[in-house]
C-alpha cells in the first residue's frame, strides 16, 4: 500500500494532496479531449533508444510478468516492454505471484475489456499484500482514458506505475521513479510522440512476427476509442520496415504480419516522398520470407494499385482482413467509415476477380445506436454475398468520449443480443461451407505447434490462414509441410501429411 503519511506536492495541481488520490505523481496526466487534436507537428524518427546506465542492472536477478489485452499492436506493444525490461536485467516468469515487476498491458475498445482489467486488478491486491515490493503497472489503451486513471487513483492504490501508449520509451524512467517513489507514479501523454526506432524487442516463438508498419489511427470512426488511445497515424519511413522484415528473414522467421491500425493509409502522412501501402508490399515482396500478412485494411483506402501488387501471389498470401462493420449504408454513414454498401460489395468483387481463391475475413458490430431489424437484415445478406471464411463479431458498447457514446439508443440488449446470435449463426454456416470446399485438396501448412486439445496432434496454418490439425513429429514445428484435407469443420480443418515442402 502506498505510504498516505509522506505528503509531498502533487506535480501536477502544485497543491498539497489532502486525499489518498491525491497521492500520485503526476508526470502527465491522460485527456481525451486533448488526444482528439491532430496538429501539423512534424513527426521525428528517433534512433538513439538507449537505457540510463544506473537501470541497466536494476532488474538482475528479479523476475517481470506483463499481461496482454487486446488487439495485435498491443501484443507487439508488450514484445517491446518485454525487450526494455530484459535489457535492465529482468527475466521473465509466467507467475505473478513469482514477479516483482507486474504489468497490465490493456485495451479499451469494449467496455467488457475494461472490465476484465479491473477485475484482475482487485485480484493483484491480495499478491501485492503478500509482496509489497512489488511493482505493479498499467499501461497500454485504457490507461490514456482519464476516467480510468482517476477510478485507479481512487480504488486501486495497489498500483504503482501508469503509463500511455506513447510513452513505452520512458519505461526504464518510469520504473526508477516507481521503485524508489511513495507514490503512484503517472505519465500519460495524451499527444502522440515521435516514433522511436530500434527498442529492444522479444518475440514469441521464431516461427511468426510480428511488424508495425504505422501507429495511430486518424479515421475516427464515430463508435471507436482507438484514435483518441493511439494518437495521429504516423508511418514508419520504409526503409526501416524494410530492414526490419531483412532482418528477420535472415533470422529464419517464416510469417511476418505487418501491423496498423488502417495500414491502407501507410504512407499518407509523408511530406517528402509518395509512397503508399502498395509501394510498400511492392518491395517486401521480394524479400525472402515465405509468407508475409497484413492487418488491418479500412476498405475505403482500398485502392487498385494495391490490389494489383496483392494479385501478384507469391508470399503476399490470399487472405485479407477487410472489416465492414454493418451491412447497412445508412447505419455506415452514422458509423463514419466513409464508404457505402456499394462501394464495399465492389471492392470486394474486384479482390475477387483478381486474387483466386481470395479467402476474407471481417468484423462487424450488431445494435450500433439505432440499427433498425431491416439495417441488421442488410449485414446479413451482405454476410450472404460476400461469403467471409471468418469473423469477429461484437455487440456496439458505448465508449465515453466518443460521437455515437451520444447518439440516442433504443435497441434493447436483448434485441441485440439476438441478432448476434443470429449472425454467428451465419457465419458458422457459411464457415463450414467454405471448409467443406477443401476437402480433398492438399494445403502448404506452416506447422506452429502441439494442438491445445491433444498433444499427439499438430497444429498449423494455411496460406489463408486456417487452422489445420494433423498427426506428425514436434521436430516439424516451424516448418512447412503439405497436408491432404481429409475432414472440415466449421473453424478448423482436419488432415494428414503427404510430403515436407521447401519453401
Ligand atoms: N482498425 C481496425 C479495427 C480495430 S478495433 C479497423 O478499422 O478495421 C477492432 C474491431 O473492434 C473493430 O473493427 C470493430 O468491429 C470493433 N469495435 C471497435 N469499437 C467498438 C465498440 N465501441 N463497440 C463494439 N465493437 C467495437
Ligand atoms: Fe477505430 Fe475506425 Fe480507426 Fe479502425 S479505422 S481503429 S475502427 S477509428
Ligand atoms: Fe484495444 Fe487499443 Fe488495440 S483499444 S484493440 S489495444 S489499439
Amino acid at each position: 500500500m502506498k505510504q498516505v503519511k509522506e505528503a509531498t506536492v502533487d506535480l501536477k495541481s502544485g497543491k498539497s494532496p489532502k486525499t489518498t488520490a491525491d497521492y500520485a505523481k503526476y508526470f502527465q496526466a491522460p485527456s481525451l479531449k486533448d488526444a482528439k487534436q491532430r496538429g501539423k507537428e512534424e513527426v521525428r524518427v528517433h534512433y538513439d533508444f538507449t537505457i540510463a546506465d544506473d537501470m541497466k542492472e536494476i532488474g538482475k536477478g528479479k523476475r517481470y510478468h506483463v499481461r496482454t489485452y487486446g488487439c495485435q499492436m498491443n501484443e507487439h506493444d508488450s514484445e517491446t516492454i518485454s525487450g526494455i525490461l530484459e535489457q535492465m536485467g529482468y527475466a521473465s516468469t509466467d507467475n505473478v505471484e513469482d514477479a516483482d515487476v507486474v504489468l497490465f498491458n490493456t485495451c479499451a475498445i469494449r467496455e467488457n475489456a475494461e472490465d476484465k482489467v479491473f477485475g484482475e486488478l482487485g485480484n493483484m491486491k491480495r499478491i501485492k499484500n503478500n509482496n509489497p515490493n512489488l511493482i505493479l503497472g498499467v499501461c497500454g489503451c485504457m490507461s490514456q482514458e482519464e476516467k480510468v486513471v482517476s477510478k485507479i487513483l481512487k480504488s486501486y492504490q495497489q498500483v504503482d506505475l501508469v503509463f500511455g501508449t506513447h510513452n513505452i520509451h520512458r519505461l526504464p524512467e518510469l520504473l526508477r521513479e516507481a521503485i524508489y517513489s511513495k507514490e503512484m507514479v503517472i505519465e500519460v501523454w495524451s499527444k502522440e510522440g515521435d516514433i522511436v526506432e530500434n527498442m529492444p524487442k522479444i518475440r514469441e516463438g521464431n516461427t511468426k512476427a510480428w511488424v508495425n508498419i504505422m501507429y495511430g489511427c486518424d479515421k475516427f470512426c464515430t463508435y471507436c476509442i482507438v484514435p483518441y488511445t493511439r494518437g495521429k497515424e504516423r508511418s514508419r519511413r520504409p526503409e526501416d520496415v524494410i530492414a526490419e522484415v531483412r532482418d528477420l528473414a535472415r533470422q529464419g522467421f517464416k510469417e511476418i504480419m505487418l501491423l496498423g491500425q488502417n495500414v491502407n493509409a501507410y504512407g499518407k502522412d509523408f511530406e517528402d516522398i509518395t509512397y503508399g501501402f502498395g509501394d510498400l508490399l511492392d518491395e517486401i515482396r521480394k524479400i525472402d520470407i515465405p509468407r508475409i500478412r497484413f492487418t488491418t485494411s479500412h476498405p475505403r483506402d482500398f485502392d487498385d494499385h494495391l490490389i494489383e501488387v496483392l494479385s501478384k501471389g507469391g508470399n503476399l498470401v490470399e487472405q485479407i482482413h477487410l472489416p465492414v462493420q454493418s451491412g447497412s449504408s445508412e447505419v455506415l454513414k452514422r458509423m463514419a467509415r466513409k464508404y457505402s454498401r456499394e462501394h464495399y460489395l465492389e471492392l470486394v468483387r474486384k479482390i475477387k476477380a483478381a486474387i483466386p481463391n481470395v479467402s476474407l475475413s471481417t468484423d462487424i458490430i450488431v445494435g450500433f445506436p439505432g440499427e433498425t431489424d431491416e439495417q441488421f437484415e442488410d449485414t446479413l445478406s451482405l454476410v450472404e454475398e460476400v461469403r467471409y471464411d471468418f469473423a469477429y463479431t461484437f455487440i456496439y458498447s458505448p465508449r465515453e468520449g466518443t460521437p455515437a457514446a451520444g447518439m440516442e439508443d433504443n435497441v434493447p440488449m436483448e434485441v441485440k443480443k439476438e441478432r448476434l446470435y443470429r449472425l454467428n449463426e451465419a457465419l458458422a454456416r457459411i464457415g463450414l461451407e467454405q471448409n467443406k470446399k477443401l476437402e480433398g485438396s492438399v494445403q502448404e501448412v506452416l506447422v506452429e505447434g502441439v494442438s491445445k486439445n491433444n498433444d499427439k496432434v499438430l497444429a498449423g496454418r494455411t496460406r489463408t490462414n486456417k487452422l489445420v490439425h494433423f498427426v506428425g513429429d514436434e521436430s516439424i514445428i516451424g516448418q512447412y509441410v503439405h497436408v491432404r484435407i481429409d475432414e472440415a469443420k466449421t473453424w478448423t480443418l482436419h488432415g494428414e501429411i503427404v510430403t515436407k515442402v521447401e519453401v
